[in-house]
């Protein structure tokens, strides 16, 4: 006789769906999820149709991203009203931020949904997966009092092997900066710092199970701080420093940064650490003084550009991204000139480019001078027509250079090899597949829309 299960035990493998539509806390966020209820006996299901629960993992930054959320519902309509009679139903969670702002609204909208969890709660997938099969419609949505971090899982090693050398840490979630036109701090809560012994654990873990790169994640990572082993307090150079000493672990990278945090300590470790990767993806929003006022960004253009200087000086490869909003309430011509300016100014390789989206109780829906949308379109093309040429101008500009560059998996074409430069640039190589999981010299010889090509510059020598 097999031994008996526990009530709460997993009874039959289910397919599990998920689909993000935010940032990269987003993203990881379906991973954690996924790796919450593996144990459960969810497995990844190929299709939507092949689901037995499906996740929303919603943003809710814009208007467009919220009401995304309502019409991929409506598509579910049919599928679910199908199996509602039958042994298995199918089940919808609306999980991320718009569960969070949201809340019980998703379900006077709709009675598609079972569950509705916040960002904080996914630790909880488990139990409330049980309720909503016993025929509740569950919710969950307050942010955490005793351990902030508790919906945080490491992955178990099979997992990690899976998803190849590249992996995000929450270090930090949150934000009080409180920009007037942003959510998050309303759906991801107060800013708090993940401590420094959790974090280097699961980068421990990462490392010995082939991860090579880290990206540390937050809403506001650079406001990082913790305490480090003698009782001194650390900002996120000094954790950096401290990851970087983990073997296996050769590249760091942190986002998204705000400009108010970015202290002489990070900026120098731009110079000191050799892992930490010359990119940097730092969000001016705009180029006008006063728009940058009216959005509560607290720093000024001139204090960007001074912050920019002193990390070229600090790293002369850096390569800076960033993002702008056109039609903020009350932007002029004049203002978007500033914006136009100062982009000029700092040469950008990449930029994410938003027409401002009026988002119910932030500061910035109330502010007179709301800009005509025909304005945001004909702003919009114009900041794109900019950045676009400074992006094509900075991968051109590899052409003759050296990049260390981390080999990840095989080409499209036989014989090929492709992996990410520093950059996050993707760059194929003819090389053999045993050089997969290394970091290699490689000279680049010519670029497409948005990959390098090359070749490597010395003899493949792979080390021990
Ligand atoms: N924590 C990150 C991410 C915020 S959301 C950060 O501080 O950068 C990512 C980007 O979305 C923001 O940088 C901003 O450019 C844009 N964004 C935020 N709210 C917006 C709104 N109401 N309308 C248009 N774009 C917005
Ligand atoms: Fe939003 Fe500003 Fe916080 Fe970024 S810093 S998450 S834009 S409030
Ligand atoms: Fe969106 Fe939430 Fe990220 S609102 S941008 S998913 S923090």
């Amino acid at each position: 006789m097999p031994p008996s299960l526990p009530d709460d035990a997993p009874q039959q493998r289910r397919k599990l769906f998920i689909k993000s539509f935010g940032c990269q806390m987003n993203a990881y966020d379906a991973q954690r999820m996924a790796d919450m209820l593996r144990p459960e006996g969810y497995e990844q299901a190929q299709s939507v149709q092949d689901a037995d629960l499906i996740v929303l993992n919603t943003c809710h930054i814009r208007e467009k991203a919220t009401e995304k959320v309502y019409s991929e519902l409506g598509m579910l309509r049919e599928m679910k009203d199908q199996r509602s009679a039958t042994a298995n139903p199918l089940r919808v969670a609306v999980a991320g931020c718009v569960a969070q702002a949201e809340g019980a609204e998703i379900f006077r909208r709709t009675d598609l949904v079972d569950l509705v969890v916040g960002p904080q709660s996914y630790h909880h997938l488990p139990q409330q997966l049980r309720d909503v099969a016993r025929g509740q419609r569950v919710i969950e949505t307050e942010f955490p009092v005793d351990d902030k971090f508790a919906h945080l899982v490491t992955p178990q090693a099979d997992v990690i092997a899976r998803r190849g050398l590249s992996a995000f840490v929450t270090v930090q979630e949150g934000c009080d900066k409180f920009c007037s036109f942003c959510v998050v701090p309303y759906t991801r809560g107060m800013e708090v710092s993940r401590p420094i012994e959790a974090i280097i654990a699961e980068v421990e873990r990462l490392a010995q199970h082939g991860v090579r790169e880290i990206t540390l994640l937050g809403q506001n990572v650079n406001a990082w701080h913790g305490l480090a082993a003698g009782g001194n307090n650390i900002g996120l150079a000094g954790l950096m420093a401290r990851l970087a000493e983990i073997p296996g672990i050769l590249r760091l990278r942190y986002t998204t940064s705000h400009p108010l945090d970015m202290d002489d300590d990070l900026i120098a470790a731009h110079r000191d650490l050799p892992q930490l990767m010359p990119f940097l993806h730092l969000p001016v929003q705009a180029g006008s003084d006063a728009i940058l006022k009216a959005m509560n960004r607290r720093h000024t253009a001139a204090h960007y550009l001074d912050l920019v200087a002193r990390l070229r000086a600090a790293r002369p490869d850096i390569a800076l991204s960033s993002d702008f909003i056109v039609g903020f309430p009350g932007e002029t011509e004049a203002d978007f000139a500033a914006t136009l300016a100062l982009a000029e100014a700092v040469q950008f390789a990449s930029t994410f480019f938003f027409k401002y989206s009026a988002r119910p109780g932030t500061p910035g829906a109330d502010l007179p001078g709301q800009v005509p949308e025909e304005v945001k379109i004909e702003r919009l093309a114009r900041l794109q027509a900019l950045v676009e040429a400074q992006r094509h101008a900075f991968n051109e500009s590899m052409i003759g250079k050296t990049l260390p560059v981390l080999f990840e998996k095989p080409g499209r074409h036989p014989g090929q090899i492709t992996g990410k430069s520093p950059y996050l640039q993707p760059v194929h190589v003819e090389a053999p597949a045993s050089a997969i999981g290394h970091e290699l010299d490689v000279m680049i010889t010519s670029t497409s829309t948005n990959s390098l090509f090359g070749h490597r510059a010395a003899p493949l020598t792979l080390p021990e």
